[in-house]
């Protein structure tokens, strides 16, 4: 019988293979939160601490020469990645979040006006919200938020309505870190174009997740996050067109992003280093390369193929429990949904949940997950949240819910 691709990968993680409690094995279903790392890109970073350690780009040694050349490597690698033919369209960031407010900073106090229109979704991660919120406050732009339909989908009519010729930007989420839902950002980037504005996409939940093609989705921002990705924490990404990043002005000051400093003034380096001021994370930049490469081998095509399987599982045991209900798209509604389910229960708090399964090695996640307006909008405080990833397996799907409806009826049974 042909392996299933958890089968494959799944020794790839020393985590997943070594971590257990008792005679309970690990179950990680917290890969939305960060994904666990395999061992290439352990050891990868081990290879680059250990034999190639020095600063990028101002070495005249051989050292500096390897570590700048694998560090520009990864740069190539994740344009390649993400369908982009310009290295120097890939500015490297601490994370998304720092993506954002990237963009927000220099793009937005650039070309933002007072009166200007920005429209983000109400499922939106705070990382997408915030810095827009900022943005206003400096420069009076007006943000409007498209709504989501009774399925947890977004409600594309609302966008559209929200959508005029002072429109300047949209900013939204690929697969909500909530709903799971896949958002239709083709759809949504001809809309965009058809008044002038630029497309932000924050890619952070899809991107480990089915293959993406900035050009093909025709948009302008794409941010994403390493550690969401196999890689390494404290390193994510910016893709911008080339032609709007040379228009931007510099976000941070300081070394590495000049060409010329007086004692009045200053001139930047070109692309991409304008946008990289001080040493970089040279190490978890190889690290993210690493991590991409690692994920293409396994291919992404692969990947979404058997996450679906997954997610199509887990719906279908998770809604015969009683009183849980799941935000967000079922698959049968939208068979493209990422592979998680946010859920909460009648009468159980969501932090109970999750403690009681920690206690038997279930990782999920609990609370607002950085979507307060949105659990608002459910009229809720928190939610449980079990994200799957291609080490998966429905043998833990199984588990995981038996264990879940004992804590339930555990937790009702004491409440
Ligand atoms: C959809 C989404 N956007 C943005 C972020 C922020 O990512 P980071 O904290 O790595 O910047 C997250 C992280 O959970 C996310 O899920």
């Amino acid at each position: 019988m042909n392996k299933t691709l958890a089968e494959i990968t799944r020794t790839d993680f020393p985590l997943l293979q070594n971590y257990s409690r008792g005679d309970q094995n690990l179950i990680y279903f917290d890969h939305a939160a960060t994904s666990q790392k395999p061992f290439k890109v352990i050891k990868d970073l081990e290879t680059y601490y250990s034999y190639w350690n020095a600063n990028v780009h101002r070495g005249a040694h051989q050292l500096s020469a390897k570590a700048t050349q694998d560090f520009e490597k990864s740069r190539i690698i994740t344009a390649n990645f993400v369908g982009s033919n310009s290295p120097e369209e890939i500015i490297f960031t601490r994370n998304a979040t720092e993506a954002i407010n990237l963009v927000s900073r220099s793009w937005g106090d650039k070309e933002i006006k007072e009166g200007d229109e920005i429209i983000l979704t109400i499922m939106e991660h705070h990382s997408n919200l915030v810095p827009w919120q900022l943005l206003s406050e400096r420069t009076g732009c007006i943000l409007k938020y498209a709504g989501i339909t009774e399925s947890g989908e977004l409600d594309i009519d609302d966008l559209k309505n929200k959508l005029t010729n002072r429109t300047k930007l949209i900013s939204l989420v690929h697969i909500s870190n909530v709903l799971g839902c896949c958002n239709p950002i083709a759809e949504v980037s001809k809309l965009a174009k058809a008044v002038n504005a630029n497309v932000l996409v924050d890619a952070c939940q899809s991107l480990a997740h089915q293959s993406i093609n900035v050009r093909k989705l025709g948009i302008d921002f794409l941010v994403g996050s390493s550690h969401k990705l196999c890689g390494p924490t404290g390193i994510g990404f910016l893709w911008a067109k080339e032609e709007i990043l040379e228009e931007m002005p510099p976000f941070l000051g300081g070394g590495e992003m000049i060409q010329d400093v007086f004692l009045e003034k200053s001139t930047w380096a070109d692309l991409p280093h304008k946008f990289e001021a001080g040493t970089p994370a040279i190490g978890e930049a190889i690290g993210m390369g690493s991590a991409l490469k690692y994920l293409e081998k396994i291919g992404m095509d692969n990947i979404q193929a058997w996450e679906k399987i997954l997610i199509n599982h887990m719906f279908n045991k998770l809604s015969n429990i009683r009183d849980l209900t799941i935000l967000g798209p079922t698959p049968t509604i939208q068979p493209k949904r990422g592979a998680l389910a946010t859920f909460h229960i009648k009468g159980v708090h969501a932090n109970d949940i999750a403690e009681i399964l920690d206690a038997k090695n279930i990782c999920i996640r609990s609370g607002h997950h950085c979507c307060q307006p949105l659990h608002r909008y459910y009229g809720i405080a928190s939610s449980a949240r079990a994200s799957l990833s291609f080490t998966s397996t429905m043998e833990e799907i199984d588990t995981f819910v038996e264990e879940l409806i004992e804590t339930i009826d555990f937790l009702k049974s004491n409440s």
